[in-house]
């Protein structure tokens, strides 16, 4: 039996991960907008012993990976609910599971942000989580005010300051600031109340914030940039960190990665936990997950695939035959040069034509993509987590609630099995659920250290 146990969250998109996931017959219409949806599949996941409920977000229809409105509108990413009023609503009618919600600092004043997450984690009794990312479409920026978005440095340098003020804000009352001492007539001690006086480049934030320290201290921090200045925010002060990749060695080298970034902000490893992303089609033989995936794949739209292939290869594919191979005198790219000579290397060695080559990576959107038994599945799963690339993943359901119905009910009992995950929740809280300790007050420690030296 593994002492280590898995942390798994349910990430939730609309109708589901695969791209023609809301083309699925069992998929119902409008399942995007409907919450008796979400309401089922939280409960579902919840019933599971998930950690959390994950949805990501947008701040604009992005048609970055589109390309254009006319391809755009054969996919079911332009229309979907908001994270806080989604996760407010879950929150009222679950009692135990995480909720996660992804949060832009490139679009949000931190004051906004502060008071939401706090209230967000007193409704849900300490379980809430903020994935934060910068955002990178342009789409995002045309939205708030601007023709051009920020450059990447200075997306982040302003992601640092902004978590710097969230955190300070969330301090602004120790946890025993409100007396509510009705005989005395004195609802808070002043001494316990600490202003945040801020003032840097990108922020100038008076505090206190208007909420009480909420349950958690923090809602758990989640980071999901992969870039540089991704991995070095996360190292100083995420608890979990998102990522995607295809194949053991590259989740074990980031996994190293950002691991040993930890210890220069004096971390420990376990601090900080790594949560790649799984695509899991799964049958109760190999064939009926053959099938399922196939009846996916057979929805994908040829725009769809030929768009998708043609932005991750950095050339314009629709002027050639679907059916006839991949042309390899493609003008070099100046996007993704090593992913346009992997796509162009793997079209050679295997005879691919182009229908066939954006079958291969359309479906996930570049997700780790594994089809099989709950046995095949499980051993994948148990691979990484034995072996350095994982302490948990985040579950992408193919399609909606049906591709979380076949983990749960196939894949969840095998890890039982093999000892790697919970079969009862321990605590209430996410952080308990994800075994991070609360922090503490950051005045209070400051007293404590004082008092101590
Ligand atoms: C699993 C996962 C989920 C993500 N979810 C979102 C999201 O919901 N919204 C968003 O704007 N970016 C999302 N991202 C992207 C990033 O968090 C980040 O903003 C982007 O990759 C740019 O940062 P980078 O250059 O450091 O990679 C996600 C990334 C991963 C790996």
């Amino acid at each position: 039996m593994s002492q280590r146990q898995l942390s798994l969250n349910a990430f939730l998109m609309a109708t589901g991960h695969h791209i023609a996931a809301w083309r699925h017959p069992d998929v119902p219409a409008g399942a995007e907008l409907d919450f008796k949806q979400y309401l089922k599949v939280a409960r579902l996941a919840e019933a599971a012993k998930f950690d959390a409920l994950f949805v990501a977000d947008g701040v604009a229809v992005s048609l970055e990976s589109a390309g254009s409105f006319d391809v755009a509108a054969r996919t079911a990413r332009a229309s979907y609910l908001e994270p806080f009023t989604l996760l407010s609503a879950l929150a009222a009618v679950t009692e135990r599971i995480g909720l996660i919600g992804t949060v832009s600092t490139s679009f949000n004043e931190p004051f906004h942000l502060a008071r939401k997450f706090a209230s967000l984690d007193w409704i849900s009794g300490g379980r809430a989580g903020w994935n934060q990312v910068t955002s990178n479409t342009l789409a995002e920026a045309q939205n708030f005010n601007r023709d051009q978005h920020l450059e990447h440095a200075l997306r982040y340098e302003r992601a640092d300051e902004f978590l710097d003020v969230v955190k300070g804000l969330w301090d602004s009352w120790e946890d025993d600031a409100f007396l509510r001492d009705k005989a005395s007539g004195q609802f808070f001690d002043p001494a316990r109340l600490h202003e945040l006086n801020h003032r840097g480049k990108h922020f100038q934030v008076k505090g206190p914030l208007n909420v009480a320290r909420s349950p958690q201290g923090y809602p758990v921090l989640v980071q999901a940039g992969s870039s540089e200045a991704g991995k070095e925010i996360a190292a100083r002060t995420a608890e979990a960190i998102f990522t995607a990749h295809q194949s053991l060695e590259s989740a074990q080298a980031f996994y190293a990665d950002v691991k040993g970034r930890l210890a220069k902000y004096g971390r420990r490893p376990e601090e900080l936990k790594v949560l790649p992303g799984i695509l899991a089609v799964v049958g109760r033989t190999e064939e009926e997950a053959q099938a399922k995936y196939r009846q996916l794949q057979e929805l994908i739209h040829p725009q769809v695939g030929l768009s998708l292939l043609s932005g991750m290869i950095g050339a314009d594919l629709s002027a050639y035959d679907l059916d006839g191979p991949v042309p390899q005198d493609l003008p070099e790219t100046n996007g993704g040069k090593s992913r346009q000579a992997l796509l162009l290397d793997l079209a050679a060695r295997e005879q691919l034509s182009i229908r066939e080559l954006y079958l291969r990576i359309a479906g996930a959107r570049g997700h780790w993509t594994v089809v099989g038994t709950a046995e095949q599945v499980a051993d994948q799963i148990q691979l990484w987590f034995e072996n350095g690339a994982a302490d948990g993943f985040n579950v992408m359901p193919p399609w909606l609630p049906g591709g979380l119905e076949d983990f749960i009910e196939l894949v969840v009992p095998e890890l039982r099995r093999r000892g790697l995950f919970r079969t009862e929740y321990a605590g209430t809280t996410l952080r308990e659920h994800f075994g991070l300790a609360r922090p503490e007050n950051q005045h209070v420690l400051r007293r404590q250290q004082r008092a101590a030296s």
